[in-house]
């Protein structure tokens, strides 16, 4: 399978900080904040990627990951997002022709995890499948609301509701079949008028074709995309290492 990492936006939330560099760049204790998404799929096996990224920093990029061998990453491929703030599904539209007709595993650039997803790739055949955590703070993410029916099933998912129908943050792991490029071009900016396409509208096309899975990720998961969660993290792997 092939791996994608969505690294653009403008990192706004964290300001002053991405003056200086991508956000993605910045360290979440020992190593830039992409190492941990590309370590998650290089140890699934999947070395056959493309960072999609953007805004005024995205030559530092290769300053840093050059040709990605030495993170074990045997062919590694860049994508510029012209609109910086287009959306997570408007990055991932740029991986089209990389994805060529394969399925693809997506991970936010900003997304660290110990999680080992191997299983998940190596069983998955067609549709979608979600990563869900159980968070304190549900509102600042997109949230799995469960059928009242089947406590198993996904109803639908809503992006950062005001009252959260439950606690399962879904992270930004994902992965897709090439359906996935299709549902993209049917998304609306305006799905919760941040002008942006957004992964979760996506994520409800599959669940309407009754094709969207979900597992809960064991391990830690933290995004790193606020001061907050930017430390959270940080002091994660650095107990963890020390
Ligand atoms: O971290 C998990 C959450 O990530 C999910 O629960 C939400 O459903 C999902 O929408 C997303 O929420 P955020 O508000 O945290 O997303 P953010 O705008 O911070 O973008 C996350 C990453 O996606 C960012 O580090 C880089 C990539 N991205 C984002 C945008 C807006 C792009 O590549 N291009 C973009 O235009």
């Amino acid at each position: 399978m092939k791996g994608i990492i969505l690294a653009g936006g403008l990192g706004t939330r964290l300001y002053p900080l991405t003056y200086v560099t991508n956000k993605h760049l910045l360290p979440v204790y020992d190593k830039p904040m992409i190492f941990y998404p590309i370590q998650t799929l290089v140890k699934a096996g999947i070395t056959d990627i493309l960072i999609v990224t953007s805004g005024p920093h995205v030559g530092h990029f290769l300053g840093v990951l050059k040709n990605g061998k030495e993170l074990g990453v045997r062919h590694l491929e860049y994508a510029y997002q012209e609109k910086p703030n287009g959306g997570i599904a408007d990055a991932l539209s740029l991986a089209e022709d990389f994805a060529d007709g394969e399925n693809i595993t997506v991970i936010l650039g900003d997304n660290t995890t110990d999680a080992d997803i191997t299983c998940s790739i190596n069983k998955f055949k067609d549709g979608a499948v979600v990563f869900l955590k159980k968070v304190s703070d549900p509102k600042r993410y997109g949230v799995a609301v469960f059928d009242s029916k089947d406590p198993e099933k996904i109803s639908k998912i809503e992006e950062k509701p005001k009252n959260p129908k439950s606690d399962f943050a879904v992270t930004g792991l994902y992965i897709y079949d090439f359906h996935v490029f299709e549902y993209i071009k049917r998304c609306d900016p305006n799905f919760i008028g941040r002008g942006e396409l957004e992964i979760t509208e996506v994520n409800n096309y599959y669940i309407k074709e009754g094709k969207l899975r979900w597992e809960n990720l064991d391990g830690f998961w933290s995004d790193a995309g606020t001061f907050d969660s930017l430390y959270q993290a940080t002091d994660y792997w650095s107990q963890k290492k020390g």
